[in-house]
């Protein structure tokens, strides 16, 4: 894979690449950091080069590691928010001097930077699944510049560079026969998309690994994305499998990705947040607390962060020898470095 067969592509879903693809965005960044802890300027990368950052929601890894990572580059990020500039929104769903249609929004950012990145879901897109991606790929239809998805109702597929790489730092570049285990987890909010866990396990799957999807009854993630994992996973020789017990998804397990989702509807209809609060209620028993830990193949202990202590984790666990987390977050940088690098070079 050379580099210039990624340039101009867009990053919407880790399930729009193939493994080789991957690789090379993942070798990028290793070798970015590595340069980095060498002291190596990198602003001869992306020289004078514009990331559009349009967020609707709210970010601290997202925001920073994007705009840290196109300024070490040698590029710039603007930061946008909706409201602040005209809200991007689709056909029919506009409002005269408050919003501007995405077909414009994305040809007149189009001719003026590089790349567009977006994140959008949740009340923004009145919790209908599948609508923060149709914002996305509405703004591919039109934009003529890379367009990076930053987290939609779907997939956070930065998210997952940034896991895995982590993953790699700490296991090595070969992930399969490794056990990974997405597990749901208790909060006291239940504004939270099904971003993360679907693309976590999408990309455990990808490299190989050997994935299990723990979560009560119920809170069930997209079909077609377990369809999607399930094909990956035995394309890339490793197992899926649901299980709908924390303490049997954690049993030796290589890796625990402990983290709450809602429960999200994914026909387009609205999330009954109301409804969510009840399921959530009755399983705050799913915490990760040092027994658990203790079911597990001495497991890495991740979350994307922000994590809600006292709900999906013990502070011990979080702030314990087997957590990787803030690796994980530093990793944001530097994986998306490697894609920049790929897609605006
Ligand atoms: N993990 C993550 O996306 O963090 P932010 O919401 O802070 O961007």
């Amino acid at each position: 894979m050379s580099n210039t067969q990624l340039n101009g592509e867009d990053f919407i879903s880790w399930l729009d690449f193939e493994r080789d693809e991957i690789d090379a965005i993942l070798e990028a960044a290793h070798d970015l950091k590595r340069r980095q802890i060498r002291g190596e300027k990198q602003t001869n990368v992306l020289p004078a080069k514009s990331l559009f950052m349009l967020f609707y929601n709210t970010s601290l890894r997202t925001r920073n590691s994007f705009e840290a990572g196109m300024t070490q580059l040698g590029g710039h990020a603007h930061f946008l928010q909706p409201g602040a500039v005209y809200t991007p929104a689709l056909e029919g769903e506009e409002e005269a001097y408050s919003t501007e249609r995405v077909s414009d929004v994305a040809r007149v950012l189009s001719e003026m930077g590089d790349a567009i990145s977006i994140r959008i879901y949740g009340d923004k897109t009145d919790w209908q699944y599948g609508k923060g991606y149709k914002i996305l790929q509405e703004f591919a239809s039109w934009g003529s510049v890379p367009i990076i998805n930053m987290e939609d109702d779907g997939y956070h597929p930065c998210q997952a560079l940034a896991d895995v790489m982590t993953m790699q730092e700490k296991m090595g570049k070969d992930l399969s026969g490794k056990k990974f285990t997405m597990s749901w987890a208790y909060s006291g909010s239940v504004e939270k998309p099904l971003s993360v866990p679907q693309s976590a396990v999408i990309s455990a799957a990808t490299m190989g690994m050997d994935v299990t999807l723990a979560h009560p009854e119920g809170l069930d993630l997209d079909s077609d994305v377990l369809d999607a994992t399930e094909k990956r996973a035995k394309k890339h020789g490793g197992d899926f499998e649901i299980v709908h017990d924390m303490e049997e998804g954690f049993a030796d397990a290589d890796v625990v990705y402990p983290k709450s989702w809602t429960l999200q509807p994914t026909d387009g209809s609205t999330a009954d947040l109301d409804k969510a609060r009840e399921v959530f209620e009755d399983n705050k028993d799913w915490i990760t607390t040092r027994d658990k830990m203790a079911l597990t193949n001495d497991a890495y202990y991740m979350h994307c962060l922000p994590a809600d202590r006292g709900m999906e984790v013990t502070d011990e666990v979080i702030d314990g020898p087997n957590s990787v987390v803030f690796q994980e977050a530093g990793n944001r940088l530097h994986a998306q470095k490697g894609l920049l690098s790929l897609l605006l070079s």
